[in-house]
This record gives structure tokens, C-alpha cells and sequence, in this order.
């Protein structure tokens, strides 16, 4: 009985560490924003880069919506501790604009992921002097498509 004491307290020090790990934010998966937009980012690679495609729920045109590509990047940097910040492009399929996200990946106090953004939608206009009203820029919060299994 005495020598089990060491090995409980080593098994008791092992699952108490693991019961504290913190929860890491990945950005792979599928997620929904707040406009019911579905995003789906694939693998992050080992610089940071990743593609996905963005399935937006609005449009300032009056074109056909169609699922987009994305292109992004997450900062790799150790200071992230588990809630990188990152970037990514959506280059619209059906219409002549472009929009930049820019956010931090987030581990709420529940344990639950959420994506903080702001963007900039930048659209066409036909000449110089309309491009001060090209730009839109706004908000979206995104949590993580739960996979019906
Ligand atoms: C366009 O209308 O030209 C392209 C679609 C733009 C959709 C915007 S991007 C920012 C905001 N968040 C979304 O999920 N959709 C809108």
C-alpha cells in the first residue's frame, strides 16, 4: 500500500495536467456566420497556407450566388497559443468583386471555437470617380458546423 502511493500521485499529477491542457482553436472544418454564410477551410499547411471554399448567404449583386474559393493564411508564430490570428481572400465566382477577412481563431469560456472577422468587400466600379463607394467593410462572427455523422 505504501509503495502505491507514488505511482497514484504520478497517475494522479498525469490526468490532472491533461484535465488542464488547454483547448487549441483549428481552423479546418466547416463553419457558419452570423449572415448564414458556410465556409469550409482545409488543411493548414505546415507555413500557415490554406484553400476552402465560401458559400455565401448574401450578395450586393444581383447575380446567382455560387460557392467561391478561399485562399488564407495563419500566423504560425509561438506568441499564437492556440488562437492564431489569419487572413483570407474570397474571390468571388459570380461576380466582379473581392473580399478580405482578416480575424483570430478563439476558444471560448465553454471550450467552444469561434472565428472573430472583419472585411473589406471591395467591389467594381466603372471609373475613378465612383470608387469612393467601392468598399464595404463590416463583421462576421463564425462557429463550427457541428458534421452530421
Ligand atoms: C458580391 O456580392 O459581390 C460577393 C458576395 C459578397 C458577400 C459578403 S462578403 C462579406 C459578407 N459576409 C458574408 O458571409 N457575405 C457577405
Amino acid at each position: 500500500m505504501v509503495q502505491a502511493t507514488p505511482l497514484l500521485l504520478v497517475l494522479f499529477l498525469a490526468l490532472g495536467a491533461q484535465g488542464l491542457a488547454v483547448k487549441k482553436c483549428s481552423l479546418t472544418g466547416r463553419w457558419v456566420n452570423d449572415l448564414g454564410s458556410n465556409m469550409t477551410i482545409l488543411t493548414v499547411n505546415a507555413n500557415g497556407a490554406f484553400a476552402g471554399s465560401y458559400h455565401t448567404a448574401v450578395t450586393a449583386t444581383s447575380n446567382e450566388i455560387k460557392v467561391s474559393p478561399l485562399q488564407g493564411s495563419m500566423q504560425k508564430s509561438p506568441n499564437q497559443k492556440g488562437q492564431p490570428t489569419f487572413g483570407f481572400t474570397v474571390n468571388w465566382s459570380f461576380s466582379d468583386s473581392i473580399t478580405v477577412f482578416t480575424g483570430q481563431c478563439f476558444v471560448d469560456e465553454v471550450g467552444k471555437e469561434i472565428l472573430k472577422t472583419m472585411w473589406l468587400l471591395r467591389s467594381r466600379v466603372e471609373n475613378i470617380k465612383n470608387d469612393w463607394k467601392a468598399t464595404r467593410v463590416g463583421t462576421n462572427i463564425f462557429t463550427r458546423l457541428q458534421s452530421q455523422e
